[in-house]
C-alpha cells in the first residue's frame, strides 16, 4: 500500500524535522514519507537538513507572497501539486487561517512545547512558552501534539508527554528537556498514528 505522503512546514532550526527523518530511517515513521519540506523562512537551518537527507524542499514566504491570503494560496498550490496527504507543522511560526485549516481537515498536525491548554494560543510560539512556564511556577511541562483547526493549538489533542521543571532552569535549558525528553519522540509517534490512518482511509476506499 502506497505511504501517505508528508509535506514538513517548517521555519527555524529543523529539530523536529530531523526527529522525523531520523524516525523514517528507523522504521518509527513507517506508514509515511516525507516528500516535501517547506520553509517559511529562507535562511533556516532546517532547509540544510532536509538537503542533506535529500528531500526536495522549498520557500515561501509572505513577503514574498505580500501578504497571508497570498502566501496561504501559494503554500495550497504547493501542497496540492505534491499531492500531499498530511502536513506537519513542525516549528512553523505562522498561524493558519479557516480557509487554509478547513481545505486540509484533519490533516495539517502541529508540535507545541506545552501540556496544552497551559502556555499556548496566539503569542505562544518558541522560547516565549517556556519562559511563560517558567514565571508561572509549573513544575511539570511537556509538549504536545494536536490536529490544527482555525484556533491557534485549539484542535484536538493526538499525543503529550511530561517532563519536569527542575530548579534552576532558564528557558534554554528547559526548551532542550522539553524537546530531547518530548518532542522528538511523540511528533514521530503522531505522525506514524496519523500517517497509518490516512493510509487505512484510503485501502477502504479502492
Ligand atoms: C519547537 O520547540 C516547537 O515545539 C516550537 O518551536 C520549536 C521549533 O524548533 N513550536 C511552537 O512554539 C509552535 N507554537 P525546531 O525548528 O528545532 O523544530
Amino acid at each position: 500500500m502506497n505511504k501517505t505522503r508528508i509535506a514538513v512546514l517548517v521555519s527555524g532550526g529543523g529539530t523536529n524535522l530531523q526527529a522525523l527523518i531520523d524516525a523514517e530511517k528507523s522504521g518509527v515513521l513507517k506508514s509515511g514519507e516525507i516528500v516535501l519540506v517547506i520553509s517559511s523562512n529562507a535562511i533556516a537551518y532546517a532547509l540544510i537538513r532536509a538537503a542533506e537527507a535529500g528531500i526536495p524542499a522549498l520557500t515561501i514566504t509572505k513577503k514574498d507572497c505580500g501578504g497571508q491570503e497570498a502566501f496561504e494560496e501559494a503554500l495550497m498550490k504547493t501542497l496540492d501539486n505534491n499531492g500531499i496527504e498530511l502536513i506537519v507543522l513542525a516549528g512553523f511560526m505562522s498561524i493558519l487561517s479557516e480557509r487554509f485549516t478547513g481545505h486540509y481537515e484533519k490533516r495539517i498536525i502541529n508540535v507545541h512545547p506545552s501540556l496544552i491548554p497551559s502556555f499556548c494560543g496566539k503569542g505562544y510560539y518558541g522560547l516565549k512558552v517556556h519562559e511563560a512556564a517558567l514565571s508561572y511556577g509549573v513544575k511539570v511541562t511537556g509538549a504536545t501534539v494536536h490536529y490544527v483547526n482555525e484556533i491557534p493549538d485549539g484542535g484536538r489533542i493526538i499525543l503529550q508527554k511530561a517532563v519536569s521543571v527542575l530548579p534552576g532552569d532558564t528557558p534554554k535549558t528547559l526548551q532542550k528537556r522539553v524537546m530531547e525528553r518530548a518532542e522528538w519522540i511523540i511528533l514521530p509517534e503522531a505522525a506514524e498514528l496519523v500517517s497509518s490512518r490516512i493510509q487505512k482511509e484510503k485501502e477502504h476506499r479502492q
